[in-house]
Parts: C-alpha cells; sequence; structure tokens
C-alpha cells in the first residue's frame, strides 16, 4: 500500500554561488524538479518547492582571492545572477534564498549546537598545513605541489588535475601555499566529526531494506559507500568563511560546508514560513523529495540524514531521484574550459524560446545514464517535434475554426466510433502520464504528452476536414470540436514541461482561468460557441546559420588566468590621471640594456622622451611611427641617466607577454583618453 501524504516538500540542490547555471545543473536538476512541483500543484496538492544558494566553500574563497575581492562579492554577484536565472526559465520555486543569511546562520548554528550539547560528535586534535606567513591553516584546494602518482608539479591538495587522482596534502611532495608561495608547516588543530559509523547499521536498513524503489544508480552508490564502510566525518574547518563553530574557543573555525548547506533546505523553509515551517519538515504526513546530481547522492542519502536522525524530530526524504551528468557536443562540461551553455546567455539569445530548452532538456534528462546534449538535437527537437508536432497540430485546428466557424467552437454532431476512441484514448494517456511522473521518469512523461499532440495530427490527417468541408459542415463541426478539445487537453497535460507555451496556447483558446489536472478527464473542456482568439504560432524555425553560432562560440579559446583586480577607485582618482594619444617619431635601444627603449614621441602638446620597458617585444623600427597611448602627467623619472617624461599604456597578456595599446584609427595627437 501507497502512503498517502498530505504535502510536498520538494528541495533542489543549492548551487554554489561562483559562477552561472549551466544546462548540466538544469537537466540533472532544476527542470526535473520544476516538472514535479508543477504537476503536483496542478493535482492540487499542497507543494513547497525550496531553492536557494550555497555561499560557503573554499571554491568561493579562493575565486574572491583570484579576483581581488572579497567573497560576500563574489556570492552577491553569482546569487542574484542565479536567482534571475532560474525565474526566467519559469522555475517555480516557493522560495530561493542564500546560506549567507542572518536566518540560514541562526539555524545551522543552532543545529550544530545541539548536536554538540548532546554529545553527538567526536572531537578530534589532528596536524594540519598551517601557512606561517599568512598566519592560517590550509584547506586542500590551498596547497599545491608535486602529484605522488604522475609528476605533474601543480597537483592541488585534494586532487590532480592532470592525472585525475585524488589525493591528500600529505601526499603532495614539496607542498606549497598558495596563498603566499611560503612552504607549509603542520600544526595542531581540533575539528568535531560526525560519527557516520555509528549509524551505519540504520542507514543499511532504511536504505536497503526500506528503500529498495530508489533509482538504480542511488540505490547502487549508497549500498557502496554503505560495504566499503562509514567513517567519522569532520564537519568543521578552519577557514574565516562560513558559519561560525558556535562553541568557546573555536574562534578561526567554521563549519564545513556540506555541514550547513543542506540545513539551508530547512532556514529557506522557515524564511518563506516563520511560523509553519515545522509541519514542512516535522510532520510524518509531509513526503520530502530531493531533486540533485550524481556528485550529490552520499551527501544527502548517508551524510545529511545521519545529521537529521542525530537531531531527532525531522522527517528523512522518502526518495532522492538523482540523475546522472549532461555532456555537451560529446564532452564532459566544464566550467572552467567554457565548454557550457550558460543559462543567462541563452535566454538573451534565444527571447521567448525558454521552453525550447526545457522542452530539450527534459526530453535529454540523464535519468539512467550520463546523456548528451547537442545543438543539432536541439534544433532538430524544436524543428520536428515542438513546430512539426505541436505547434502544426494547434494551428491547423485553430486556423479551420476560423475558416469555417468563425473562430467559434462549432457543435458537435454523432460521434463515430473512431471520434470516440481518440477522446477515450487521451484517458489512457493521462494515467500513463500520472504514472510516470509520480516515479520521477520525466522523458517518458514529457513523451506521453507530447502524444496527444501527436493523436490530434493524425486524427486530422485521417478525418480530412478540408475535404469533408466540400460535403458536410456538420461532420467538420465534429472533427474540429474534438481537435480543440485535444488542444485544451494539452494546455493541462505541458503545464508542467512547458509553462510559456500552455500560457501562449491558452490565451489563442481564450481560456481565461487554467483547468486542473482532472480536466484530462473531461471530454468537453471547450462549450459550444466558445470564442477563440486569434492564432499565433506557438514556435517557429531555428535555422542552421543560428546553430553553427552557438558551436563556434564553444571552440572559442578562453583566456583562463585573470589578474586580481585592483580595489576600488573613485572618478576623481581616475580623472587626476591625463591619457592621451601621442605618435613615436623615433625609438632608439638605451645602450647596455636587454629591456628599455628611448622613444621620442609627439603628444600633441610637446615633444618628449619616454623611456619604456618594451625592448623584448618591439624593436625600434617596429616603434617607429606608431600611434600609442600615454600616461602624459607622470612625474619624471630618471633611468638610466635619461628623464622619462610619462609613460606608455601596455597591456599584459596573462604568459607575461606585452603589447602596447594602440587606436585602431588614426587619432589626432593629443587627444584625451577618458
Ligand atoms: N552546492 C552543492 C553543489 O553544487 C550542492 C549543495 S546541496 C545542499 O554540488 F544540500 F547542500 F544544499
Ligand atoms: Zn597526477
Amino acid at each position: 500500500m501507497q502512503k498517502e501524504y498530505k504535502r510536498y516538500l520538494v528541495t533542489s540542490a543549492l548551487p554554489y554561488a561562483n559562477g552561472p547555471i549551466h544546462i548540466g545543473h538544469l537537466a540533472g536538476v532544476y527542470v526535473p524538479a520544476d516538472i514535479y512541483v508543477r504537476y503536483l500543484r496542478l493535482r492540487g496538492r499542497e507543494v513547497c518547492f525550496v531553492g536557494g544558494s550555497d555561499e560557503h566553500g573554499v571554491p568561493i574563497t579562493i575565486k574572491a582571492r583570484q579576483l581581488g575581492v572579497s567573497p560576500q562579492d563574489i556570492v552577491d554577484t553569482y546569487h542574484h545572477q542565479i536567482k534571475e536565472s532560474f525565474s526566467r526559465l519559469g522555475i517555480s520555486f516557493d522560495v530561493y534564498s542564500r546560506t549567507t543569511s542572518e536566518i540560514h546562520h541562526k539555524t545551522a548554528s543552532a543545529f550544530f549546537r545541539k548536536l554538540y550539547d548532546e554529545g553527538k560528535f567526536l572531537e578530534k586534535e589532528t596536524e594540519q598545513y598551517f601557512d606561517p606567513e599568512a598566519n592560517t591553516f590550509l584547506a586542500d584546494r590551498y596547497i599545491t605541489g608535486t602529484c605522488p602518482r604522475c609528476g605533474h608539479a601543480d597537483a592541488y591538495g585534494d586532487q590532480c588535475e592532470k592525472c585525475g587522482s585524488t589525493l591528500s596534502p600529505d601526499e603532495l611532495i614539496d607542498p606549497k601555499s598558495s596563498i603566499s608561495g611560503s612552504i607549509p608547516e603542520k600544526r595542531k588543530t581540533k575539528h568535531w566529526y560526525l560519527p557516520l559509523d555509528q549509524y551505519e547499521p540504520w542507514l543499511r536498513e532504511w536504505i536497503l531494506e526500506n528503500h529498495k524503489e530508489w533509482k538504480p544508480n542511488v540505490y547502487g552508490q549508497c549500498k557502496s559507500w554503505l560495504d566499503n564502510g562509514l567513517q567519522p566525518r569532520a564537519v568543521s574547518r578552519d577557514l574565516d568563511w562560513g558559519v561560525p563553530v558556535p562553541v568557546e574557543g573555536a574562534s578561526g573555525k567554521v563549519l564545513y560546508v556540506w555541514f550547513d548547506a543542506p540545513i539551508g533546505y530547512i532556514s529557506n523553509t522557515i524564511e518563506l514560513y516563520p511560523d509553519t515551517w515545522e509541519k514542512w519538515w516535522k510532520d510524518q504526513d509531509t513526503k520530502m523529495i530531493h531533486f540533485i546530481g550524481k556528485d550529490n547522492i552520499v551527501f544527502h542519502c548517508i551524510v545529511f540524514p545521519s545529521m537529521l536522525k542525530a537531531h531527532g524530530g525531522y522527517i528523512l526524504p522518502e526518495n532522492v531521484p538523482a540523475n546522472e551528468f549532461l555532456n555537451l557536443e560529446g564532452e564532459k562540461i566544464s566550467t572552467s574550459r567554457n565548454w557550457a551553455v550558460w543559462l543567462h546567455e541563452y535566454l538573451d539569445e534565444f527571447p521567448g524560446k525558454e521552453d525550447v530548452l526545457r522542452y530539450t532538456l527534459c526530453s535529454t534528462t540523464p535519468e539512467t545514464k550520463d546523456n548528451d546534449f547537442t545543438w543539432k538535437d536541439f534544433q532538430s527537437r524544436n524543428n520536428n517535434e515542438l513546430v512539426a508536432i505541436l505547434g502544426n497540430f494547434v494551428n491547423r485546428a485553430v486556423v479551420l475554426t476560423h475558416k469555417y466557424f468563425k473562430g467559434t467552437v462549432p457543435e458537435t454532431g454523432t460521434l463515430t466510433p473512431y471520434d470516440r476512441e481518440v477522446l477515450g484514448s487521451v484517458s489512457a494517456m493521462k494515467n500513463a502520464l500520472e504514472e510516470h511522473l509520480e516515479h520521477y521518469r520525466f522523458r517518458d512523461s514529457l513523451k506521453e504528452a507530447m502524444n496527444i499532440a501527436r493523436l490530434g495530427n493524425k486524427y486530422l490527417a485521417d478525418t480530412e476536414p478540408w475535404k469533408v468541408a466540400k460535403t458536410d459542415m456538420e461532420r467538420v463541426g465534429t472533427i474540429l470540436n474534438i481537435s480543440l478539445q485535444l488542444c485544451a487537453r494539452l494546455t493541462i497535460a505541458l503545464e508542467p514541461f512547458l509553462p510559456f507555451t500552455t500560457k501562449k496556447l491558452r490565451d489563442i483558446l481564450n481560456i481565461t482561468k487554467a483547468f486542473p489536472w482532472s480536466g484530462l478527464d473531461n471530454e468537453t473542456l471547450l462549450q459550444t460557441d466558445h470564442q477563440l482568439n486569434e492564432p499565433v504560432l506557438l514556435f517557429d524555425k531555428i535555422d542552421d546559420d543560428a546553430i553553427v553560432l552557438q558551436t563556434d562560440k564553444l571552440k572559442k579559446p578562453v583566456v583562463k588566468k585573470v589578474v586580481p583586480a585592483s580595489p576600488e577607485c573613485t572618478i576623481d582618482d581616475f580623472e587626476k590621471m591625463d591619457i592621451r594619444v601621442a605618435t613615436v617619431l623615433h625609438a632608439e635601444r638605451v645602450p647596455k640594456t636587454d629591456k628599455l627603449l628611448k622613444l621620442t614621441i609627439d603628444t600633441g602638446l610637446d615633444r618628449r622622451v619616454i623611456v619604456s620597458g618594451i625592448a623584448g617585444y618591439y624593436t625600434p623600427e617596429e616603434m617607429t611611427g606608431k600611434q600609442i597611448c600615454i600616461l602624459a602627467n607622470l612625474s619624471p623619472r630618471t633611468i638610466r641617466g635619461i628623464e622619462s617624461q610619462g609613460m606608455i599604456l601596455m597591456a599584459k597578456e596573462p604568459d607575461g607577454s606585452m603589447r602596447v595599446v594602440s587606436p585602431e584609427d588614426k587619432i589626432g595627437n593629443g587627444a584625451v583618453i577618458g
């Protein structure tokens, strides 16, 4: 017997706020989760869909350091960008908050403190690498050295990116701190551990015995973790970014990001429902489902449930329908190589085509194994399915109704057995659709919903109302009435998948109030004489050019290393600088140096001499006659006995090489830049 639940708490992994969302995130987590909650809402179920940004963790601090800004700056930027792009794609969170919020810090802190007070943690002192110059313990990622497996010189303390091995900092040969470059030393430090080994028997029973229905990939991963034996896991870190460990004498320590982040699901629910949040988290009649990618399985099936169990009073997830990974054009998605399709860019480049992406991603959801997104496939799903099947059916039904019945729903005459069969088969589809959706089979469910449009096309092709119109208008009326009823049922069946399209379709059909799910069983959603609106196309073709543009864009290399941004300056600071266009009249090497050229230049104001360190990159001949930009009011300096009156603006490439900045078109000497 399946348990009947009163309400559904649906969570989706909190993405790290250190980069934008790409199609891998969407296909694996957010599109399936959104389809599921939209379906539940249509069925009139009580739902809370929780999302939010995961704003702690070492990678965010590394990115901030690289860019010369604070971690808070990083998460502020990406939290807002991510939140906005989700909403533009119609991901219908009930709450999308963040783990830097006050309420989250309070909630996570109290959670830890309760476990601490009840003696649920082990306290252990270990030796960890410490950077004496930067005066800080070093996260594994902050230590680099030679890989013991492959000899790669820049392996990280947790992983070698060359050979892919998982490492521990102790294994690195010649470890170095990547913060200061100094050689780290071992120092003692205390941390708190969740003794997962103690929860093992309970986890075995809960998952391996009672949740055999979980997806094979999820169940299999859990089983292999459990069979390998669980170890106590540290839940604190020496780091200055995160939720401070709420214990005396723990300054400089924060909660491990994987301890605080899942508590974010709770905090965000509290933020949304300060008074009634407990019914979502503490009532056995709530069904909790975690939508995640496969790299998150251990945290959601083993660590977080153990935390909830240790705390007590909380419900556990009923299912964790984790997906595998989505590849892009046959290769792993890589944010550092820019091998990705970024959601915010897609939304800008394909306005009005939100549903095309939702459709393609749902069709290629990596449900059982890794799957591949290709732009060709995207194009053909749009042109051959959305345009040719769905758009075409709706358009024919509506256009013909306008042509023969002034756009009003015609009356039905006597129904033929075929008519009845068509109407009846939608009810069978409804059952299949429910069955798939209840079991997280989103690809199959989308296919099933599209089958209503396929059925409609076949019905029109078989009955040929445009021919019948010459002899039997009553029959034409019946055919179109049935076709329009199918269109109306499509507004329900497709709503979870294509919410922008169903809205458009309701507008065409002049349906002011969306139908509930049960409408799928109703053969007369549209009454006779109901007036339709003018037809508009639901989809249009995507041509080859648009696709080539995208595949070309993928191939563009990215410059990896960027120089940290300088501290903020004001416009006044900037305006102090007199930057101008000038022309080099004459150039010569400065004797007995490799690097210096002596340039005589025309600044429009005067002629002057500048000594510049560009001899390694330009010959005197190359420089002569060239237009350049100079900082004209730099106080004069004497270099090798020559007074240099200003400075040339140069661009430094990531590899250290220098290029002078020259105007593209000839500009008058003395022109001011600013
Ligand atoms: N930020 C994690 C990731 O992107 C997911 C965190 S899920 C949560 O892999 F439960 F911890 F919030
Ligand atoms: Zn290696």
